[in-house]
């Protein structure tokens, strides 16, 4: 047996071999992840007067949800040499943006959802004026706790992940993307390239920030954050082809919403373009794509490609 003073010995190298030698377990790694994310989050957000919209805005950014987008900015921040506590205030914007990006998705006036995570969909409990604001609040407070609470990183590179956000979200981005989306509803002649941009931009502009400002947090270099943005365009696409199958061929249990709504909506969705097959194909082809592209790091490239493969093995 080994004596804890034993162990407080191990230099950092041979810590460092006894990580190589441990092989890289993803589900390990994401339940870890998701325990220091929900954690965060929670504290992010206390139950304030007026209390209906601050318990509206915790019921959905507590919902549970995978926190892809959180793991992922701490990953790279990570990668690129940078600590989860430096990223973390980031990495909370992205998941509230996230989930007012779902609550807003959800409504009515939207694709109509009556649940999400599991449970009743954010207006389905609040109404869909408390709603739409609870996804105003979660906005705009993603962007005041970036800038007052990232801490031991320079003032340019905050500044430059509170832009890189910005334009995700904005009419560049998640919302342009959303846009389009509705406008091909019902049109059966959507063209690959049109269905092409509703992804990466609705789903695949965010992905991106989320790396992408993971590793600026981290002062990366130029050519390190372009090979990170390829990954994460790549994997992107990918999320989305994945959600689209999934809406068909997953069931409302594995999905926590309500699966075949795009075939029902007549959502412009790649299986309707290319069948399912096909597009489980370019979803893996994408993922091979994304990984190539973070050989040079190398093993601390691990949990990113581990992630690129859990987005086309995922089951919700
Ligand atoms: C759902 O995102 C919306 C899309 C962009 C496809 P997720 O599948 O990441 O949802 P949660 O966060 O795990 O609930
Ligand atoms: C949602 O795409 C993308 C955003 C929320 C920005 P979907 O409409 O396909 O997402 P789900 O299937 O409702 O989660
Ligand atoms: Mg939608
Ligand atoms: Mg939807
Ligand atoms: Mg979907």
């Amino acid at each position: 047996m080994t004596s804890t003073k034993d162990q407080k010995t191990l230099s950092t190298a041979q810590v460092h071999s006894l990580q190589r030698e441990a092989p890289f377990d993803l589900s390990t790694y994401l339940a870890e992840r998701q325990a220091q994310v929900e954690a965060a989050l929670d504290s992010s957000l206390p139950l304030t007067y007026p209390e209906k919209i601050y318990e509206s805005m915790r019921y959905s950014l507590l919902a549970g949800g995978k926190r892809l987008r959180p793991i992922l900015c701490l990953a790279t921040c990570e990668l690129a040499g940078g600590t989860i506590e430096m990223a973390m205030p980031t990495a909370c914007a992205l998941e509230m943006i996230h989930t007012m990006s779902l609550i807003h998705d959800d409504l009515p006036a939207m694709d109509n959802d009556d649940y999400r995570r599991g449970k009743l969909t954010n207006h389905k409990v609040y109404g869909e004026d408390i709603a739409i604001l609870a996804g105003d609040g979660l906005l705009a407070y993603a962007f005041e706790y970036v800038a007052k609470e990232t801490k031991g990183v320079p003032a340019e590179q905050v500044l430059q992940v509170i832009a890189r956000l910005g334009r995700a979200v904005g009419a560049a981005g998640l919302v342009g993307g959303q846009v389009v989306d509705l406008e091909c509803e019902g049109k059966l002649d959507t063209s690959l390239e049109t269905l092409n941009f509703i992804h990466t931009h609705k789903t695949g502009a965010l992905l991106e920030a989320c790396v992408v400002c993971g590793a600026v947090l981290a002062g990366a270099e130029a050519a390190d954050l372009q090979r990170l943005s390829r990954y994460a365009q790549n994997i992107g696409l990918a999320f989305q082809i994945v959600d689209d199958i999934l809406d068909i061929t997953a069931t409302q249990e594995e999905l926590g919403k309500t699966a075949g709504k795009d075939v029902q909506a007549q959502k412009a969705t790649y299986p309707r373009l290319w069948g399912l097959e096909q597009s489980q194909r370019q979803a893996q082809q994408l993922v091979d794509e994304a990984k190539a592209e973070l050989a040079s790091f190398e093993e601390r490239a691990i949990p990113l490609m581990a992630i690129a493969d859990f987005i086309t093995n995922r089951t919700h």
